[in-house]
């Protein structure tokens, strides 16, 4: 069982860019989800996963149709949302405790931290977050909702392109 960020960023460290921007800038290039580090690959082994409000906010804003996950989700929050449609529990729990939840759901496959960059970074802080991968697009944003706002060192398990990405997993250091 790993808990893994796994992202999409800009070469200086932007997973969205401004509001008014949103995702364009990522979702229009060529990508193969069944490539190299692609989506299929990753969430075939992923049992559980949690989000922050902003990305789900983001998800219910451009997502057409039902919730699209299966597997239980958490998203850490202090808005009320309305009910969700899928198995989705709202929290402002302790990082550790939604952590150990996670992978009890996940029975053994791994727990993925969508983002965002700074939820991502509360798992660092715990000793909770085992893997980052990210595809990296060929653009800089120069501002926008950080990648990763900590200080990490990291070991290479995996350096592949997939269309017009660079795709780096990444293994945290302790
Ligand atoms: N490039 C990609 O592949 C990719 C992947 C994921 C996300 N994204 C995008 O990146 C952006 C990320 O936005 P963001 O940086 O604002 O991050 P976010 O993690 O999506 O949302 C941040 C919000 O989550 C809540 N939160 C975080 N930690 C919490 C905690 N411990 N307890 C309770 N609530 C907590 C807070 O919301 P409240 O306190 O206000 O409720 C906080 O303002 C979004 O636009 C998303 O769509 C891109």
């Amino acid at each position: 069982m790993l808990t893994q960020y796994f992202t999409a960023s800009s070469l200086d460290g932007f997973i969205a860019a401004e509001p008014e921007d949103g995702l364009a800038w990522l979702l229009t290039r060529d990508i193969d989800m069944s490539g190299p580090q692609g989506y299929e690959e990753f969430f075939a082994d992923v049992g559980a996963l949690c989000m922050g409000a902003t990305t789900y906010q983001w998800l219910l804003d451009h997502h057409d149709g039902p919730w699209p996950y299966e597997i239980p989700a958490w998203v850490f929050t202090h808005r009320r949302f309305p009910p969700a449609d899928g198995d989705v529990t709202f929290t402002a729990g302790p990082v550790p405790e939604i952590h150990a939840a996670m992978v009890d759901a996940a029975a053994g496959k791994n727990v993925w931290v969508v983002g965002g960059g700074e939820l991502a970074g509360q798992f660092c802080d715990h000793g909770l977050l085992d893997e980052v991968w990210i595809q990296y697009a060929p653009l800089t944003l120069g501002s926008g909702a950080p990648l990763l706002p900590r200080r990490v060192e990291f070991e290479e398990v995996a350096l592949d392109r997939n269309g017009e990405f660079t795709c780096r997993r990444l293994r945290v250091k302790r």
